[in-house]
């Protein structure tokens, strides 16, 4: 193999590699394009949380964050210099956003409960703040 192939190959190994690693990252946090949901956008969270198996157990998950940009995008952010994480204990280091991304925000309303987990949402563009493991995002910290 020449020198071109085999960073190629280099390359699209750690292509996997990021993938693989930002399964559960992506199952959680990346929607992109923003999916459509039967009943209107107003539903998005009540179907997504589900889409996503975020409803397990006896609990509604209290908040979380849909990302409408690619992994890749979101990978780049793990090479800016480390920050400290505020949401994880066990990461050592989270990385800011270089931009704000676009994203939906759910929050779970007042005693709602499993099966039908309820939620508000929120749309904005804002900062995010990664953790990441050998450069792939790994949690959502802020
Ligand atoms: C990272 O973002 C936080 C706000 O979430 C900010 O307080 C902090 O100064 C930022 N750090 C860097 C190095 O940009």
């Amino acid at each position: 193999m020449n020198l071109t192939w085999t960073l190629l190959f280099l390359f699209l190994l750690l292509e996997q590699t990021v993938f693989t690693l930002s399964l559960p990252f992506s199952r959680r946090h990346i929607d992109n394009p923003v999916s459509w949901v039967p009943g209107g956008h107003h539903r998005y969270c009540d179907v997504m949380m589900r889409r996503r198996w975020l409803i397990r157990g006896g609990k509604c998950k209290q908040i979380n964050t849909f990302i409408h940009e690619d992994l890749a995008t979101i990978a780049d952010f793990c090479r800016t210099p480390p920050v400290p994480c505020t949401g994880s204990r066990s990461l050592q280091s989270c990385h800011n956003s270089t931009r704000d991304v676009s994203v939906t925000d759910c929050f779970a309303r007042a005693g709602t409960r499993p099966p039908y987990c309820h939620y508000h949402k929120k749309d904005s563009t804002r900062p995010i703040r990664v953790g990441c493991e050998e450069g792939a995002p790994v949690h959502l910290d802020a």
